[in-house]
């Protein structure tokens, strides 16, 4: 029988049976041949043995016959048996050729997404062994390649890799998904778009998408992505019935426009200070509102875009430019009782800036103006036509010369640094203001007399402010380099500012005092202070406080300590053990994952992991976006996010006799800065032991 019609034919045959109706012998057939196939090298053999009963045969006779279209839902999974198809994308045209052994189709299933491209055959009399959603399911979901790339052109433009995904309805069970780990920009929008679930609100969060609004500046600036999205937006059919190409044009409409939506909730304020960015939105709003007329599906979100092109309009958008707040935050310690509002790039701010010999010109520049700028305002009002330098001083007479291109040069001050000019031979004689040294008595007899719950509360209530402050972009640009992105970080820096300065604060307080009783008192204060932090979930400041206690300059105080009651040194050594940086600092992680927001996180720590994976993985890997990474640092500032997802209560503040007082006295903290001073300082308090 075999010899009369052919091995082929005779497989076919078998194939072609309903497979309820496959004999043993059958199996064991259709099994041997699924040992020659590419497509199912990876898989067991025992997976192989479950294919061999579910396996459909299909023919087609004719190239140019359809299989399916992009857009469509996925319904099977199919290898190439014989023959060859062209894979085509709407607007590309045919982006790769499969052949024999290649398998295709298994995106849409997995990602329960519609189909990602069309398959055309490209030859005549093609066969192809095929598996039906729900078998596919069943016995390879799960067991399927880890890795799939897609090419475009002989390329790779997209790798992705299964991963398991908790699933976001509660009942239902976590199962494994592809998720991107590189791509080129536009390959990954366009699958992000793709697999988007629509069901999903575009204000609650989606992580796919979450990763690529929040991180694509590093890879797909706005001036490239708003292009890409209109493109997206006008995207057609070119196959399938009229009906079917109208589906496909909504769906691809309501993609770009909740993804449009999802972006401009994050972008806020720096929608201002980007003119693409709100150009590109009030043409989507034009290009919507056109559609709604006859595309009903769109009109629901219709409302939301215009309400964010509403805060923006055209005169309030040049009267806001030119009404641009004057900010002294950076002009050491002034305005600083004022309530704090984001800084934004278009902002102006006054610096003071000091000559060698001690007098200083005020100029005023916006918030991203040079180190080219700020020297030229300078020049200009001095009327020097001398070569400047301009210099970042710190107390302790260390120079930093900061460069021409660098923007927001002032951001680069130290707590009680100072901006400079002078020539380049007055360099070496440049020596810091006596007022920058920090005070020369504590500030105890002050708030000795302020409950430690008030000045913990206030504290909390300041650190919020700047907290609140800080827009996630800043992270970003934080972590990459906002010289690269001639982007302002100012608002993060003066909360980390912040930070070094509380920190200062308890080292200053317990180096100027001079009588030992005193200090056991102020060690009792701080620990109080910190305890009623932690209670206010302000982990900040809690550190701040800890980590001052921690400089050598407080903890080689013997006779101090000493004298600390035990149930003080109890706490303390609590504090302390919750600083271990012992297994990736795992003491604190696990203390925050039990906190509740809103919680003042410990800002130093998620810098420094944010840093570390950008130091140690690539931006780009063999030309394209390591989308793994961006995911890991997006996971870093979704904490972040997550931490301020509750706002802080304001209204549960302690009763307090003098709020004012205390509100004043923890803004104006006054520190020395210059470790030196403060460890000869602590050892004239006690010597060293002979
Ligand atoms: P799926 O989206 O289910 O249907 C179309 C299939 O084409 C897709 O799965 C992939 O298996 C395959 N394919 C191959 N190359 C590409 C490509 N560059 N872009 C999209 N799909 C591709």
């Amino acid at each position: 029988f075999l010899s009369q019609i052919g091995p082929d034919a005779h497989m076919r045959m078998i194939l072609s049976k309903v497979p309820g109706q496959r004999t043993p012998e059958d199996l064991e057939i259709i099994y041997d041949e699924l040992l020659h196939i590419k497509a199912l090298a990876h898989l067991s053999n025992t997976v192989k043995r479950e294919l061999a009963g579910v396996l459909i045969f299909e023919s087609h006779a004719k190239a140019g016959t359809v299989l399916f279209n992009q857009g469509e839902d996925g319904t099977s999974w199919y290898i190439i048996q014989k023959g060859s198809v062209n894979v085509v994308i709407y607007g590309k045209g045919v982006v790769c050729t499969l052949h024999e052994g290649d398998d295709f189709g298994k995106l849409a299933l997995v990602n329960d997404a519609p189909r990602a491209a069309s398959i055309v055959l490209r030859e005549d009399n093609c066969h192809f062994l095929r598996v039906d959603k729900e078998d596919f399911n069943r016995i390879l979901r799960d067991v399927e390649a880890n890795t799939v790339r897609l090419k475009e052109h002989d390329k790779d433009v997209l790798v992705l890799q299964k991963s398991l995904r908790p699933s976001s309805h509660g009942n239902v069970p976590a199962h494994f998904k592809y998720t991107v780990m590189s791509g080129t920009p536009e390959k990954i929008l366009e699958h992000l778009l793709e697999t988007m679930r629509l069901d999903i609100h575009f204000s609650e969060p989606d992580p796919a998408l979450d990763d690529f609004v929040l991180m694509h500046c590093v890879f797909m600036p706005n001036s490239q992505l708003c292009p890409a999205l209109l493109a997206h937006y006008h995207s057609q059919a070119s196959q399938g019935s009229e009906q079917e190409r109208m589906d496909y044009a909504v769906a691809s409409k309501r993609r770009v426009l909740s993804l449009a939506l999802r972006w401009a909730n994050l972008q806020a304020h720096h929608l201002l200070e980007d003119d693409t960015a709100l150009s590109f939105l009030e043409e989507l709003y034009g290009f919507v509102s056109g559609d709604t007329r006859v595309l009903r599906p769109l009109r629901e979100l219709l409302p939301e875009l215009e309400k964010i092109i509403r805060q923006y309009p055209d005169d309030a958008r040049t009267s806001q430019k030119k009404h641009k707040v004057l900010l002294r935050q950076f002009s050491s310690g002034e305005e600083r009782l004022a309530k704090k509002h984001p800084i934004r790039s278009f902002d102006d701010i006054l610096l003071k800036v000091y000559c060698g010999d001690h007098t200083y010109t005020t100029i005023r520049v916006p918030v991203l103006a040079t180190g080219r700028e700020v020297t030229a305002a300078v020049a200009d009002k001095l009327g020097s036509t001398e070569e400047l330098l301009l210099i970042s001083l710190s107390s302790s007479g260390e120079k930093l010369i900061l460069k021409p291109n660098d923007v927001s040069v002032f951001q680069s001050l130290g707590v009680n640094g100072r901006l400079f000019v002078c020539t380049r031979e007055q360099l070496d004689s440049l020596a810091s203001l006596p007022e920058q040294e920090g005070p020369s008595t504590g500030s105890m007899s002050s708030f000795e007399l302020m409950s430690s719950k008030d000045l913990a509360f206030q504290m909390t209530l300041y650190d919020w402010e700047l907290f609140s402050c800080v827009h996630e972009y800043e992270l970003v640009y934080h972590t990459f380099g906002r010289q690269a992105y001639r982007r302002s970080t100012a608002n993060l820096e003066l909360f980390l500012r912040r930070f070094n300065q509380v920190q200062l604060w308890v080292v200053t307080e317990v180096s100027l005092c001079g009588t030992l009783s005193k200090r056991v008192q102020l060690l009792k204060k701080f620990i109080k202070i910190a305890a009623h932090c932690r209670e206010f979930r302000n982990l900040n400041s809690f550190f701040a406080i800890i980590m001052g206690m921690c400089n050598p300059a407080v903890s080689r105080l013997g006779q101090t300590w000493e004298k600390l009651p035990s149930k003080f040194k109890k706490f303390y050594a609590e504090f302390e053990s919750l600083l271990d940086p012992s297994r990736n600092h795992r003491v604190y992680r696990l203390t925050v994952a039990k906190m509740e927001p809103p919680i003042i996180p410990f800002m130093p720590l998620l810098i420094k992991d944010m840093t570390f994976t950008h130091e140690g993985n690539k931006t780009f890997v063999d030309g394209l976006v390591n989308f793994e990474k961006m995911r890991l640092i997006a996971n870093t500032i979704r904490a972040v996010r997550h931490c301020r997802s509750q706002p802080f209560n304001v209204e549960a503040s302690p009763a307090s006799k003098n709020p004012q007082e205390v509100r004043n006295y923890v803004r104006q903290l006054s520190v020395i800065d210059n470790q030196r001073t403060l460890s000869q300082l602590s050892f004239r308090l006690e010597p060293r032991r002979t």
